[in-house]
């Protein structure tokens, strides 16, 4: 694959997609997407491919839209195309996806981040969305998915302001899972990543698919939707494998690609 904005490759059962746009701080143009849209398909049509991990350089993540590409677009034009539209294949990728963050993550990085499972920062990382300062809002979830990963006040301080957390802020307001010295993020993502890579395919599928549908559920209906999926391990080699496994005390030989 010959991509200009991107770096793919595989390891094991990971695929490991790099934005790479240095010289822009990986700004999100409308060529990288549809590079980053095209190898999530491959990934996914993959069967031996159980997880994605999304990383930028040391120095950014990605520092949000491609603010050159945006200037010039107008109402009629987001009418007429919804450019944000092809970000959402991030969000709604079947398998596991991690982002592991360094340096920047703002706009449109924070947003990408927070459309992957787990978010991994580096020390040096930088979250924010600071659209405000161009006139515009956020577009790509930074109104709604922050405010469901640390609450109202600290998004509404952030969407506001303007103003840019660092990775122990992000930690202590749970917008990211772990965080690791710049020069482990590789290793320590690539540890989580392959611990997840051993589970069964269509069960880590599963999974993702009942935590994802708390987002848009309340209580009762999320719960309902989680008993129906758990019920529906029970017809997949993989869950029987599991348990007799466990009871064999051996490791499991998951096969249900
Ligand atoms: N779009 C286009 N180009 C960008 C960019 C962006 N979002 N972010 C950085 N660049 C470019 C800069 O213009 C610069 O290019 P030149 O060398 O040609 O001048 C190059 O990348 C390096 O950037 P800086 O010189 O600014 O680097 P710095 O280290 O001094 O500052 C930074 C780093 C604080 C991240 C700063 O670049 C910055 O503030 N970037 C913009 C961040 C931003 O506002 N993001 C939100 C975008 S809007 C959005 O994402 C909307 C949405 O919700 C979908």
């Amino acid at each position: 694959m010959n991509y200009k904005n991107i770096k793919y490759a595989e390891q094991n059962k990971v695929a490991i997609i790099q934005l790479h746009r240095p010289k822009f701080l990986n700004a999100l143009c409308d060529e990288l997407i549809e590079e980053l849209s095209n190898a999530l398909d491959y990934a996914n049509s993959n069967n031996d491919i159980h997880v994605v991990i999304l990383k930028g350089s040391e120095k950014a993540f990605a520092a949000g839209a491609d603010i050159s590409e945006m200037k010039n677009l107008t109402l009629l034009s987001h009418i007429k195309e919804d450019f944000i539209a092809k970000w959402e294949k991030i969000s709604t990728f079947k398998k596991p996806i991690i982002a592991s963050v360094a340096g920047y993550a703002l706009g449109g990085g924070c947003e990408i981040a927070m459309m992957c499972d787990i978010i991994i920062a580096a020390d040096n990382a930088k979250f924010g969305q600071p659209e405000i300062n161009l006139g515009t809002i956020p577009a790509a979830g930074g109104t709604q998915r922050l405010v469901k990963a640390v609450g109202k006040s600290k998004a509404m301080e952030l969407v506001l302001s303007g103003g840019i957390i660092d990775a122990k802020e992000a930690l202590d307001f749970g917008l990211i899972s772990k965080l690791v010295p710049l020069n482990d993020l590789d290793n320590q993502t690539a540890l989580l990543a392959n611990k997840i890579a051993k589970k069964s395919l269509p069960i880590l599928m599963l999974a993702k698919e009942a935590v994802l549908k708390s987002f848009e559920s309340n209580l009762k209906e999320g719960m309902v939707f989680e008993r129906k999926l758990f019920q529906s391990t029970f017809a997949l080699e993989d869950r029987k494998e599991g348990m007799e496994a466990f009871l064999n005390k051996r490791p499991p030989n998951f096969n249900n690609n």
